[in-house]
């Protein structure tokens, strides 16, 4: 709901639970008024005639209360839009006039022949926020231009939760005090990075279940940055936008517009618990496309068979995969051009002739018959030298005139922003997914930007922003070309997700670490901003090949993986008939959970660390727990789960021991798992009788 003071300068944005409000000076500066629990537009307009506090000569009264600030005048704190022409640096700006259309509200500024439009759209208790920035004078560089500023209230002892990382270890939650300065965290990488994901939250004393908590996501999936301030008098703001420099973003012709990425903001009064509940149904109803299908149980060869592949023994490990009940069978990389390895063929997307004499529809088809859909890798953004594609064309990668073209993995960066190479790309693409019945791609990315440069082009650092416009544009063409198909976002793991990606594909590759155990941590971190629905999980071999050789029962694996989008890696060709057989009773509980998981609510009853955690996840008159016993310590008793979001009227029988439980006992005394030992879990499924 939008609401709008009688003399048009004072704006209220309401959803469920949350206002958003914002004021107009007659000075024309925009303020932020309030962020918070719901209130009225009286109560808008009363903080609206609050003088700011006096603070002159070296502090600004505008600092911490501004709205957007822009770079230039009485202002000291980071700027969100920084612009340069020949003449000069900064923005004077005035307000043109609001306007609204359906739910979105739309604040016009003018300076000269810039036209600045601030976004907001309120979806639920989320309030997005972008802008556009319209140029119609002189050319101008925008240095800088962030999506939105935060303001937050006037409080003392504010925390900061982050999810940081790298290489196998993403998404891992720090909470640590907000000391006074800045915290910068981001992306300098091209991609949204291993290090952070997007998203921060800032509280004072919330708990899992209570307290406020402010939580801000970017939607883009390049070099990014967000900035949390601490300013002098107890305020916080948080800044954030595409690119991770001032150094320059774009340049803006006359005639020519930029806009910036949605920077959504969230507040909760549920504790972190409430915090992450709405962001996972913001992204489920506004963000991830179909999100009401659920994703089907997959299996990978990437840890089965690495380079090593052809169609013959894929379709052994096919067999096998549909035997236990897998829905999805995926060949990862290696089935292209001379990739017989990671130092060639990368950008030559037909079938290598030798491994898939026929090309893929065989393969296709027999999966199909199997009674699965068939996926396939792919890497489009990158080439290795050792490629026909790299040797018929080597300007086409991101270099510098007389510069080292530096090589990840054997590999270079594509120079998407030409146009040449989005339509090869979409040519290729386009042809592989009409050459054969394929209903899934998994979309790598395995390197960073290193040398962004541009040979003849005038202003090449445009490179880093239309890199990410090219990726968008061409996953939405092949959507739109084949709407039949799903596609995950992948980089190295999870080194690219965040809202934007999430908005054009259907799963995100959580993590190349799937030793079962770290991955509780790194979905936890996951969980405090996206929901099951996306984060795929494997099964993988034991020990644990890829990064610590940790030995873990098919149980642990197996339950650690179904918090998530259930999916199989290990080598089925060397599995025993018992593990099969177990595997296969796995596949049809997870099946059975499945809507829980993908559709419900997340309540994160323990969080890892040591002994016992588990989280529940709800809907309707059903609930399942997943709980995992890391070690248990001098044989004392586990701790019971107090179970959440239960009737404690009503009855709930346990479908695994057919027992029933009081809602009340379960949800006041919590449920006894029955753990034991080293790495156990279980799955408890209860319904309301
Ligand atoms: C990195 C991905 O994260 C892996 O799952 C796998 O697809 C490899 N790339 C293949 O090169």
């Amino acid at each position: 709901m939008l609401e709008i003071s009688d003399n048009g300068r004072t704006w209220l944005l309401t959803g469920p639970t949350s206002s958003y409000a914002i004021h107009l000076t007659d000075g024309e500066e925009l303020l932020h008024l309030h962020w918070g629990p719901r209130i009225a537009l009286a109560d808008a307009e009363a903080l609206a005639v609050r003088p700011l506090p006096e603070y002159w000569p070296f502090e600004s009264p505008l600092d911490g209360h501004e709205e957007y600030p822009v770079e230039g005048g009485p202002r000291f704190v980071r700027p969100a839009l920084s612009v340069r022409t020949d003449e000069r640096r900064g923005t004077e700006w005035s307000f043109e006039r609001y306007e609204t259309e359906d739910d979105e509200l739309r604040l016009r500024f003018g300076d000269g022949g810039l036209h600045i439009t601030l976004h907001y759209r309120m979806r639920d208790d989320v309030v997005e926020r972008w802008v556009t920035l319209d140029n119609q004078g002189a050319a101008l560089e925008l240095l800088r231009a962030d999506s939105a500023t935060w303001t937050l209230p006037d409080r003392e002892d504010w925390r900061l939760s982050q999810l940081h990382g790298r290489w196998g270890a993403e998404s891992r939650l720090a909470r640590s005090p907000l000391t006074h300065g800045e915290k910068v965290i981001g992306s300098r990488r091209g991609h949204t990075g291993h290090q952070h994901l997007p998203w921060v939250a800032l509280d004072t004393d919330a708990t899992e279940e209570h307290g406020e908590v402010y939580g801000c996501a970017l939607g883009w999936s390049g070099s990014w940055r967000i900035a949390v301030a601490q300013l002098p008098d107890a305020r916080v703001q948080v800044t954030g936008g595409a690119g991770y420099d001032d150094s320059g973003l774009l340049r803006l012709a006359a005639g020519e517009s930029f806009t910036t990425p949605v920077f959504a903001g969230l507040w909760s009064d549920g504790g972190f618990g409430g915090a992450s509940r709405a962001w996972h149904a913001y992204q489920r109803a506004y963000v991830i496309p179909d999100a009401d299908r659920d994703r089907p149980v997959l299996f990978n060869s990437w840890e089965a068979t690495e380079f090593d592949i052809s169609e013959e023994q894929q379709s052994v490990l096919a067999r096998r995969a549909a035997a236990i009940g897998v829905e999805l069978f995926v060949v990862d990389d290696g089935w292209f051009g001379t990739r017989t390895s990671d130092r060639a063929g990368l950008g030559d997307w037909t079938p290598n002739p030798d491994r898939f004499p026929s090309g893929l529809k065989p393969l296709a088809e027999y999966v199909h018959a199997l009674g699965m859909q068939f996926g396939i890798w792919v890497e489009p953004e990158m080439v290795n030298p050792d490629s026909e594609l790299y040797r018929a064309h080597p300007d086409w990668v991101q270099h510098q005139t007389g510069r080292k073209r530096t090589e990840f993995r054997n590999q270079l960066v594509l120079n998407l922003a030409r146009d040449d190479v989005q339509e090869y790309l979409w040519e290729r693409l386009d042809g592989l997914l009409s050459s054969a019945p394929i209903d899934y791609v998994k979309w790598d990315f395995n390197r960073c930007f290193t040398d962004a440069g541009w040979p003849g082009e005038p202003y090449p650092q445009r490179l880093w922003v239309d890199h990410v416009h090219a990726l968008y544009g061409l996953l939405d063409r092949l959507r739109a070309a084949h709407p039949g198909v799903a596609f995950e976002s992948c980089s190295g793991g999870g080194g690219r997700i965040d809202l934007g990606v999430l908005s054009r594909t259907d799963q995100v590759w959580t993590s190349d670490n799937t030793d079962p155990l770290d991955r509780l941590a790194i979905q936890h971190g996951f969980s405090q901003i996206h929901p099951a629905r996306v984060m795929a999980a494997w099964v993988t071999d034991s020990p644990n090949a890829m990064l610590n050789h940790r030995a873990s029962s098919l149980r642990f694996r197996f339950v650690s993986a179904m918090a998530g989008v259930l999916g199989v890696g290990g080598d089925l060709s060397l599995w025993s008939e018992d593990e099969l057989a177990e595997a296969r009773k796995w596949v049809t509980l997870y099946r059975d959970i499945r809507p829980m998981v993908q559709r419900g609510d997340l309540y994160r009853l323990r969080p890892p660390g040591g002994g016992l955690s588990a989280v529940q996840y709800v809907l309707g008159d059903e609930t399942v727990v997943l709980a995992w016993l890391q070690a248990q310590s001098y044989g004392e008793p586990l701790p019971a789960l107090r179970l959440r979001a239960l009737d404690p009227t009503a009855s709930y029988e346990c479908l695994e021991t057919g027992e029933i439980h009081r809602g009340a006992v379960l949800v006041h005394h919590g449920l006894r798992t029955g753990l034991r030992g080293d790495l156990d879990a279980t799955v408890i499924r209860l319904r309301r009788i």
